[in-house]
């Protein structure tokens, strides 16, 4: 992953790389670093772990006038794939104090340019696959070649997916930039311009700014940009104005930003459902955009939390519009050799729009000639620019590094598609869609109810808090949540938890039932409840602490449970089909207490970040 951004032609340029820093910290947070031309020379500061080290350091520093803060720049926050986190490997990288460079992505080959260069005494001093890049650059500058015609050679070089940025001390007043497949966008200012792994990096510095396209490689000094497409062709890109609105981004007197944004969701999910339907009558889903025009497959791809979504979609679509759906990870799906049989599209579910995996799986359907769609949360992203139809959940930036908000306006987005799709393929009448769309229009208020439920989750945390390991358990639409309140509970406390289809237990997994182990399960009566509790009643038998989250009929019937949390009553017709939603939301509480309990980083978990760049 990592954040990247540089300046040139802005006094304090050093200064206003560290504020873009702080708008990139969502992209990993490992360590950081800086770096700028004085004088001719190359001075730097980087630190291991978070920006707030650099911000220190950078602030004494300056302060002692031992770094000064000059008019070209360039920062990295690192999110490690190549070498440990230390300050050896933290970016920029920098050879024989000439060349640069903050790089975000893999360069895939560098174990054979490495190879390469050392034989031709190259210098290495550390284990990331980035330097090649900058001894890259001084070898064919030393050959006799300027900045620009050595970046050049330079990507013809390297292989991989990457994004960077390269300043050299022989060209003072010039930055190079690329990118393949990682996101880079540059800002235009008055005699200055900026370069940022995203648009939002540098709102503090200009509302003007212009995606690179794959293969794209630039030239900017302080007023110029010289855009040069994958043919080494001069181009020119639209310029997109961005709006302001991003600006501060602030906890709003809570602890963390996963907190207010777990209790943002009764607000926020209102703007989701607006967008995609009109009041309580109908819904404004574009099926013929959507490549759905007769009834074939639909095929979703995602990963980690919007593959979950992705899961319960299928349950959903399925089940309303009787249309077959498969999913797929998008880590999976374009190495498989996918059968398209039947499909003509893929939709695609990312809240970044800019997992390197779902964009590549996007990518490959597209080759596939399938049409392409995305429920997508960051409009401008990569994937929102590159998929035919965009379906905006519009629940504002999320900063936790948890999906919480996110999860739940995708799922409103997928059982809005489902009941659209059911218009046009299965028949559903207008009443049964507007007794839909008036229970999907109540959700904000349920889900304020199932907040209510907090102070109850926070006693389950502090069972929880000491476990080693927690198994969540789940059937029909719940399983999905099963996986996901796992995954949740995992990422942010660090204890060791899966999920489970309660009716696989008995397959293989009911062996890791021992004494006190605590098994939670999801639950709304169904139908088919007592197949779940019977489920649960096997793990009791073995000794497994039974937290039961459930409305009034399932608890009644689970007597045996240790903890029953009752859910608020909610219409019985559509409280199952909704299920994944309002259980999200205990689910969400639960991972974000027992970390709070234990103490972990809730808003930035350790090996983690917001936006995944790398395959
Ligand atoms: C978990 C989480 C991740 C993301 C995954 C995909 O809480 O947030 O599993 O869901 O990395 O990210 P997006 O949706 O941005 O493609």
């Amino acid at each position: 992953m990592c954040g990247v951004v540089a300046i040139v032609g802005k006094e304090k340029a050093s200064t206003l790389v560290i504020e873009g820093l702080k708008k990139l910290e969502y992209r990993g947070y490992d360590s950081a670093g800086i770096a700028s031309l004085n004088n001719g020379l190359i001075q730097s500061i980087k630190l291991e772990g978070k920006l707030e080290n650099l911000v220190n350091e950078f602030n004494l520093l300056t302060k002692e006038k031992v770094y000064n803060d000059t008019s070209i720049a360039l920062g990295h926050t690192r999110w490690a794939t190549h070498g440990n986190v230390n300050i050896k490997n933290a970016h920029p990288i920098i050879s024989e104090n000439k060349v640069a460079v903050v790089h975000n992505g893999i360069i895939e080959n560098y174990l054979e340019l490495k190879e390469k260069l050392l034989s031709e005494k190259f210098n290495f001093k550390s284990e990331t696959d980035t330097e090649v890049i900058p001894n890259l650059f001084i070898k064919y500058i030393r050959d006799g070649n300027n900045f620009l015609e050595s970046g050049r050679l330079v990507l013809k070089d390297i292989k991989g997916a990457f994004a960077f940025i390269a300043m050299c001390t022989d060209y003072p007043n010039q930055l190079f930039v690329s990118r393949n497949s990682s996101p880079l966008a540059i800002g235009l200012g008055e005699n200055s311009n900026f370069v940022g792994s995203d648009a939002q990096s540098m709102n503090h510095l200009t509302d003007r700014i212009v995606y690179l396209e794959d293969g794209d490689h630039a030239i900017l000094t302080l007023n110029k940009v010289k855009i040069y497409d994958k043919n080494f062709n001069l181009t020119n890109r639209k310029i997109i104005n961005i709006k302001a609105e991003i600006g501060f981004i602030t906890k709003g007197g809570y602890k963390h930003f996963m907190e207010k944004e777990i209790h943002e969701q009764p607000s926020v999910i209102p703007q989701t459902i607006s967008s995609f339907a009109v009041g309580k009558k109908s819904l404004k889903i574009d099926v013929d955009k959507l490549g759905f025009t007769d009834k074939g497959s639909l095929l979703i791809c995602a990963a980690g939390t919007s593959f979950y979504a992705a899961m319960v979609g299928k349950y959903w679509i399925e089940q309303i519009a009787n249309i077959p759906v498969t999913v797929d990870l998008a880590s999976e799906y374009r190495y498989r050799k996918p059968c398209i049989f039947g499909q003509k599209s893929i939709l695609v579910i990312s809240q970044s729009g800019e997992s390197l995996d779902t964009l590549m799986a996007l990518r490959y359907a597209k080759e596939l000639g399938l049409r392409t769609s995305a429920v997508i949360n960051v409009e401008g992203s990569t994937i929102d620019r590159e998929v035919d139809y965009s379906l905006h959940t519009r629940v504002g930036p999320e900063i936790g590094v948890a999906s919480t908000k996110s999860f739940t306006s995708q799922l409103v987005v997928l059982y809005l598609i489902a009941i659209t799709l059911g218009k046009r393929f299965n028949d559903i009448k207008q009443d049964v869609i507007e007794k839909h769309l008036k229970f999907i229009n109540m959700l904000p208020r349920a889900i304020a109810k199932m907040l209510e439920l907090e102070n109850k989750i926070i006693s389950i945390a502090q069972i929880i808090k000491n476990s080693n390991s927690v198994i969540f358990l789940g059937r029909g639409f719940l399983y999905p949540l099963a996986l996901e309140g796992a995954l949740k509970l995992k990422e942010l406390s660090y204890i060791h938890a899966e999920g489970f289809a309660a009716g696989e237990m008995k397959h293989g997994p009911i062996a890791l039932i021992e004494n006190d182990i605590p098994v939670v399960m999801f639950l709304v009566s169904d139908g088919y409840e007592d197949k779940a509790i019977s489920n649960l009643q096997e793990a009791y038998s073995r000794g497994a602490k039974i937290i039961l989250i459930s409305d009034k009929e399932c608890i009644k019937k689970s007597e045996f449970a240790n903890l029953k949390i009752l859910i608020p009553e909610f219409n019985n017709e559509f409280k199952s089909l909704l299920s994944p939603i309002l259980m999200s939301i205990p689910a969400q509480l639960l991972a974000y207490h027992v970390a709070k309990e234990r103490g972990t980083d809730v808003d930035q978990p350790r090996n983690l970040a917001k936006s995944v760049t790398v395959e």
